[in-house]
């Protein structure tokens, strides 16, 4: 008999961070269960039990982990500590309304994105980001894939689409074109970063085919 030698190649895994309603989240699993992304989402990791994004995740049968995120560096040491664990390729920041400090950013360089619902550096740093661009009367808005580094959302940018916005747009209308494209454009930037198909140099990211 011919032993055959078996090789087991495992699949990546991503953790998702969220406090929302979360169909960012529910996005990249549906794309990581159709293999669009070559990775698994086994985790969801939230700072709010009442989140939708953890129902979400109970229904898409992702294991949802709450922490109490009031004293920052207690609660980084609990998601460090299952991190350590769990072992991720990749931390996925979805909705995620807390900032992380320069050290948790540190120990994950470059294994952490994040996206931002505007043409980043404009309306940086705020979570009112559609608010502010309708209130300014931009008439181009959009969001951004980027990676975390220790400022807030100033990291390198690795995807960004726009969209137009018209007279009689609200920031509800706003959201939801947003919205449509972040669900578009989030996966893309995972499935690249996974596949090894981002090029860090510096501050500038290539992102090949
Ligand atoms: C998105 O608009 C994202 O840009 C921002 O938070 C929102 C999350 O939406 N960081 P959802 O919870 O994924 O629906």
């Amino acid at each position: 008999m011919t032993k055959r030698k078996s090789v087991v190649m495992s699949r990546k895994k991503i953790v998702v961070f969220a406090s929302g309603s979360g169909s960012n989240f529910e996005e990249i699993v549906k794309k990581s269960k159709s293999n669009y992304i070559e990775a698994d989402v086994p985790f969801l990791i939230s700072d709010k039990a009442s989140a939708g994004a953890i129902k979400r995740a109970i229904r898409l049968g992702v294991v949802p982990i709450v922490i109490n995120w009031k004293n920052r560096e207690e609660a980084e040491e609990k998601a460090l500590k299952i991190l350590k664990i769990i072992k991720p390729d990749l931390i996925v920041l979805a909705g995620f309304m807390r900032i992380l400090s320069p050290r948790f950013v540190s120990e994950w360089k470059y294994k952490i994105l994040n996206i931002h619902p505007s043409l980043l550096p404009a309306f940086q740093g705020t979570t009112k980001a559609i608010e502010l661009a309708e209130k300014y009367g931009v008439k181009i808005t959009g969001c951004t894939v980027h990676f975390v580094d220790e400022s807030v959302d100033g990291g390198p940018i690795i995807i960004q689409e726009a969209i137009h916005i018209n007279d009689d747009d609200t920031p509800e209308k706003i959201a939801e074109k947003i919205h449509e494209i972040e669900h578009k454009i989030y996966p893309l930037a995972i499935k690249k970063v996974i596949e090894g198909k981002v090029k860090i140099e510096g501050r500038k990211i290539k992102v090949y085919e």
